[in-house]
């Protein structure tokens, strides 16, 4: 781990895992500004003047933007393109709040709610940890489109998320972007009831649930091992009522 006074990016790799958490990738800059999660670079990624433009080929920034302020999303997509070469892909991960919204629709009870709630505003176990913003794909699109990517793939991920790869160019289409071209899944309602050949312990709702419940499982044990005593007693309460529900929800 280095700060940015002694470092030097052409000491690391061509690709940049942006605020990595536990997810430390090896052929990557890790960086992340929270130092128990041992990044290759302690900094914040809303600035990251100490890395140069035009450099690097790849860019992996999954569950950070929504980590942002509302109005500092933008401007850090404009400061991650900038320091992509043209050509040059950023892999996307952020909340739907439409797919939040629709599994939120799906069962009234508090539990389930509360889960979902978990999964909207984050885990809340530290700074850096509260979401606070969101996502639709139309917003997605619009903010990757005024900061110079275009949208090569875009999909729905565990029905709550998306999944978005969009590429450094610097031959956009000035026009206006055309607003809407949602993919299938992501409007469709009703894709986590089961299907008629579906066995009943194979529902596509348990597949959703246990997804969500083995990313917090997964955050919990790592977050056990890293996270500073200062945090600990937060992080334990979060994350137990977090894995409580996911437990009880899985039961049903
Ligand atoms: C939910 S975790 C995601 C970790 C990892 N990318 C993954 O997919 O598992 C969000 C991470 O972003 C980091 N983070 C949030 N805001 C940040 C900022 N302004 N600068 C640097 N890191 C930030 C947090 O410390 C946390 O490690």
């Amino acid at each position: 781990m280095t700060d940015s006074k002694s470092f030097d990016p052409l000491d690391f790799p061509d690709r940049i895992n942006i605020g990595c958490g536990f997810d430390h990738r090896d052929g990557y800059l890790n960086v992340d500004f929270q130092d128990f999660h041992d990044p290759d670079l302690v900094a914040d990624v809303r600035d990251l003047a100490m890395l140069p433009s035009d450099h690097y080929t790849e860019i992996v920034a999954q569950d950070v933007l929504e980590h942002l302020e509302r109005a500092e999303v933008d401007p850090a997509l404009v400061e991650w393109a900038r320091l992509l070469k043209t050509g040059g892909q950023i892999f996307l991960r952020v909340p739907d709040i439409m797919g939040v919204a629709r599994l939120i629709a799906r069962e009234a009870t508090v539990e389930h709610h509360r889960t979902m709630l978990h999964a909207l505003f984050g885990t809340q176990a530290y700074n850096g940890d509260y979401h606070h913003a969101s996502f639709t794909e139309l917003t997605l699109r619009r903010s990757l489109h005024d900061a110079g990517f275009e949208i090569s793939d875009l999909r729905p991920r565990d029905q709550w998320m998306i999944d978005c790869v969009a590429t450094k160019s610097d031959t956009l289409d000035p026009g206006p972007l055309p607003l809407l071209s949602l993919e299938p899944e992501v409007l469709a309602p009703d894709q986590s009831e089961p299907s008629e050949d579906a066995s009943p312990d194979d529902t596509p709702k348990s597949t959703t649930t246990d997804a969500i419940a083995e990313r917090f499982e997964s955050a919990a044990t790592a977050l056990s091992r890293r996270v500073p005593d200062d945090f600990k007693d937060k992080a334990r309460g979060a994350l137990r009522s977090g894995r409580d529900r996911f437990e009880k929800l899985r039961k049903r």
